[in-house]
């Protein structure tokens, strides 16, 4: 035998024990489950590149919400899928009061008054140039692009939204959105704003659910370079000082330092959104039979909580839930 002052086993040494020194907690109320929703009626359509993920047209999303919320699960986002007729270079469908996402919304909110509805703030569902701002010349133009997001905000807004996720990374709009809130009495709408979201390759399955890949060109003009940190504090700086309620990184796992940053930085709550690559990854993985994909998930959500997410959205929210309620 070996003296030793510190034998870190010791901490290890049966479940109890091991669930009494843990650090980081993992809760259903922790998730925001992102869903994606269609126009038309009776659709269920699994999106190839997720498996176990739909889009939904309004009659199924209201039994499936009956699932989830008896899951536990109290938050959704909202991104519509809109056909390629109605998108135009102004995305102006975004913001026609009798349009599906908007009566979607407030059906849902009519139906499940308790239910955190988030939406998405951005121009790429409705845009015939699948971008997430206006296309003028090749280049995505700023301030005109933020006026149409107004747009877009109080529309959402009236709708019935909760949470507002402007995830188009133009600046300056979560100061104008504030404005253009409050001014119209809605004081009361959070703002969770995509902060430090990175031009990612982890976004591909997302853009096959909205069929909603850019026509021409990438996002790096306005995504954030892979590569940075420093820049991703003075996106957060600028959206904490502009009203922001929550700050979001995205995607999640290859940027656990940059949720861990903002979290040491900034007293209000960081979000984390595990997205579409991420979760397309471990499904693959584990539908292969390459990995424990419970096993996989559960430690990736672990992961990020630990990072210092407080919620995190996740296409994993129902299953996790279903081990989480075991
Ligand atoms: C678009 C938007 C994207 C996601 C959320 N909002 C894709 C993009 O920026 O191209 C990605 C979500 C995911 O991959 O799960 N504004």
């Amino acid at each position: 035998m070996i003296y030793l002052t510190r034998r870190p086993r010791r901490n290890r040494k049966s479940s109890a024990i091991r669930d009494l020194v843990q650090e980081t907690t993992l809760q259903v109320s922790d998730f925001i489950f992102p869903m994606f929703i269609q126009e038309g009626t009776n659709q269920k359509v699994e999106i190839k590149s997720m498996p176990g993920i739909y889009r939904f047209s309004l009659d199924t999303i209201l039994e499936e919400l009956k699932e989830v919320t008896d899951l536990g699960i109290r938050a959704i986002d909202l991104f519509p899928n809109y056909a390629e007729a109605k998108k135009d270079k102004y995305a102006s469908e975004s913001y026609k009061e009798d349009t599906f996402y908007l009566k979607a919304i407030t059906a849902i909110k009519e139906k499940f008054p308790e239910l955190v509805i988030m939406t998405d703030i951005a121009m790429d569902p409705y845009s015939s140039d699948g971008h997430d701002g206006l296309v003028e010349n090749g280049e995505i133009v700023n301030d005109a692009t933020i006026e149409i997001l107004g747009k877009m905000a109080l529309a959402q807004a009236k709708a019935g939204a909760d949470i507002l996720g402007p995830s188009d990374m133009m600046d300056g709009r979560i100061g104008y959105l504030r404005d253009v809130l409050d001014r119209e009495g809605h004081t009361n709408i959070s703002i969770m704003s995509y902060s430090a979201k990175y031009a990612s390759a982890f976004y591909g399955p997302f853009r096959d659910a909205l069929e909603s890949a850019p026509k021409f060109g990438d996002k790096k003009t306005y995504q954030m370079n892979p590569a940075n940190s420093r820049e991703a504090l003075l996106e957060a700086q600028l959206d904490f000082a502009e009203g922001a309620d929550m700050l979001m990184v995205k995607p999640a796992l290859s940027y656990l330092d940059i949720i861990r940053q903002l979290d040491e930085n900034f007293d209000i709550p960081i979000a984390a959104y595990n997205v579409s690559g991420e979760y397309a990854m471990i499904k693959a993985a584990a539908l292969n039979g390459w990995l424990d994909g419970d096993r996989a998930m559960m430690e990736v959500l672990m992961s990020i909580r630990r990072a210092g997410a407080k919620c995190i959205l996740t296409y994993f929210a129902k299953e996790a839930a279903v081990i989480l309620n075991r």
